[in-house]
């Protein structure tokens, strides 16, 4: 009888093949797998609408549509009809594309409008009441993308919408929480007139009748519903009697623009995300890039080495943001340079593991930055593999708190977002310069990145976030989670987050699993830590396809975020 071949060898070989085989066999799902087509968003109601739509036949573009205009109703914290956002889309056939329906300024808008007589910035006007808004983009951008990629009529996407505004939405613990933290500047912005439903409690039902009309204007109308005649009127009214500057000219001359991605290598992923008037695209280019050299995959996954290197591309690529990008319709941004490997390796050649980087040392590359943490984000894959990202916002919470009761929705604060002074930090700590100063129809500079990644040539991740500053370095984590740590989709979207931007020369860490010790070994190194305010860090909405071609959600776990499909 033949014996069995026993070796000591054996259980070194299995234990071998099991770590290259955990290296390289994709990570196991752990969020909702569905076979077909997925919405991920902020609110259960808007991922169950944009899904509904594709049911019924429509596209990845359709349920776009459907899934932005619940999220005005479900999530007014930061879905919006007066405010602006991005889509990068990449259809079934490989093709790509991105759309930017950023607010811009008003044509009365000027370089020093939020300076005073000594040039000192005007506290709280470009962040609070009518004179913060921006031209409202997002009407022009949904409508655009119905035009030019929609398949059903603009009514059929509206009717559940609408339907939702006039039946009303169920308040979560989370959104109550939010409505009483804010309480006190929507009364003190709209008084106490203000029908916006301010008082909800948990489990309330609020209904939106004024929003419900101002959505079947637009139903019926296309963007003439919003941009022009009875709208128009009375949102350009509404603003100026309330002190701002916007009027039914530039309503009128708004438009959403079909931009270029950014588009680049790392390793062996595709990278399609946001170009200018978004910082997001080039940013997270520039990290990507100076990172690629190292095998930050063998470091562990937020480990010391793995921060650091992560932490000095960063504030590198920050400071080339806050000087050099703004809207690339008005400065020219030297983009070649900015994203070629020469100038990147370059940007590096002074990093070392022994110690940090002083961001007092680190200027823009021989050739500064701010926004709101209050975004939302969304992500869609149609049955036929149409796949779309898409962020949206009112800069702030509820934005500039202005709420139009007439038409019942709110007002962005996006004016904050362009540099009122050089030098100054916005209201997220962003110090901004000359690229992005205020001019008439200008757009400010954003860090909104909603991004697409294909591996293999294949469509492999849809992903983005809110977060203000933090947007470009979160996606860019949960990227390499999926990626060099191999993790699954729903596991690389609730891992633990850090930030760096440059300035403030400090490493942001979430609350839970960065441990003592490795906080103490990054100061012994030089790097300033957060030690009292340990924020989130975005809320990421993603989806990921898998070998056999199915999808896997990833719903953050930070907030009420929901991923459906089927
Ligand atoms: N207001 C946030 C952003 O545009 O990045």
């Amino acid at each position: 009888m033949k014996r069995p071949i026993t070796s000591p060898l054996i259980p070194l070989f299995a234990t071998l093949l099991l770590f290259v085989n955990c290296k390289t066999r994709p990570a196991a799902p752990t969020g909702l797998v569905t076979e077909k087509a997925m919405v991920v968003s902020a609110r259960e109601e808007a991922s169950k609408i944009g899904v509904e739509i594709m049911k019924k036949g429509g596209n990845a573009f359709d349920a776009m549509v459907a899934t932005e205009m619940a999220l005005v109703v479900a999530y007014p914290f930061a879905g919006n009809l007066g405010g602006g956002g991005f889509m990068v889309y990449r259809k079934a056939d490989g093709d790509v594309g991105a759309l930017d329906y950023r607010e811009k300024a008003p044509l009365a808008a000027h370089r020093d409008m939020y300076l005073d007589s000594l040039g000192n910035v005007i506290p709280e006007m470009s962040t609070k009441g009518a004179t913060a808004v921006g031209v409202p983009g997002t009407v022009a951008g949904i409508i655009e993308v119905h035009k030019k990629f929609g398949s059903l009529p603009l009514e059929e996407i509206f009717a559940p919408v609408i339907a939702l505004a006039e039946n009303g939405i169920v308040v979560t613990e989370n959104q109550a929480r939010r409505f009483k933290g804010v309480r006190d500047k929507i009364l003190e912005v709209n008084g106490d007139s203000t029908t916006f439903p301010i008082d909800s409690k948990v489990n309330d039902v609020v209904k939106y009748p004024a929003l419900a009309r101002t959505m079947g204007q637009i139903a019926q109308k296309g963007r003439d519903g919003f941009y022009k005649g009875e709208v128009a009127k009375k949102l350009a009214d509404f603003i100026q009697a309330k002190g701002g500057f916007i009027t039914e000219e530039d309503l009128a001359r708004y438009e959403a623009k079909w931009r270029q991605p950014i588009i680049f290598n790392y390793k062996d992923l595709r990278i399609i995300s946001m170009s200018p008037p978004s910082s997001g695209g080039v940013t997270m280019n520039q990290i990507f890039k100076m990172i690629e050299p190292y095998d930050i995959g063998s470091f562990g996954h937020n480990s010391e080495k793995a921060i650091q290197l992560f932490t000095e591309a960063a504030r590198r690529a920050y400071a080339d943001r806050n000087y050099y990008l703004g809207d690339p319709d008005f400065t020219d941004i030297p983009l070649d340079i900015l994203l070629g490997q020469e100038y990147i390796t370059q940007r590096m050649a002074d990093f070392s593991f022994e110690a940090a980087t002083r961001s007092s040392d680190v200027r823009e590359g021989s050739i500064a930055m701010a926004e709101s943490m209050e975004t939302t984000h969304y992500s869609i894959v149609d049955a036929e593999g149409n796949a779309v990202s898409v962020t949206t916002t009112l800069n702030g919470a509820y934005g500039s708190k202005l709420y139009c009761d007439e038409l019942g929705f709110f007002l962005n604060n996006e004016m904050d977002d362009f540099s009122a002074k050089a030098g100054v930090p916005n209201m997220f700590g962003l110090i901004g310069a000359e690229a992005n100063s205020i001019a008439p129809e200008k757009r400010m500079l954003s860090s909104m990145t909603p991004t697409i990644v294909e591996k293999g040539g294949q469509l492999w991740m849809v992903v983005g976030t809110p977060g203000g500053s933090t947007i470009i370095t979160a996606v860019a984590q949960t990227i390499l989670n999926g990626y060099e740590f191999n993790m699954s989709m729903q596991e690389a979207v609730n891992a633990p987050r850090f930030h760096h931007q440059w300035l403030p020369d400090v490493v942001i860490f979430e609350p839970e699993g960065f441990s003592q010790e490795l906080k103490n070994n990054l100061k012994a190194k030089g790097y300033n830590i957060n030690e009292e305010r340990t924020p989130i860090i975005g809320k990421v909405d993603a989806i990921r396809v898998m070998a056999d071609g199915r999808l896997e959600g990833g719903a953050d776990k930070r907030g009420d975020d929901t991923a459906v499909g089927f």
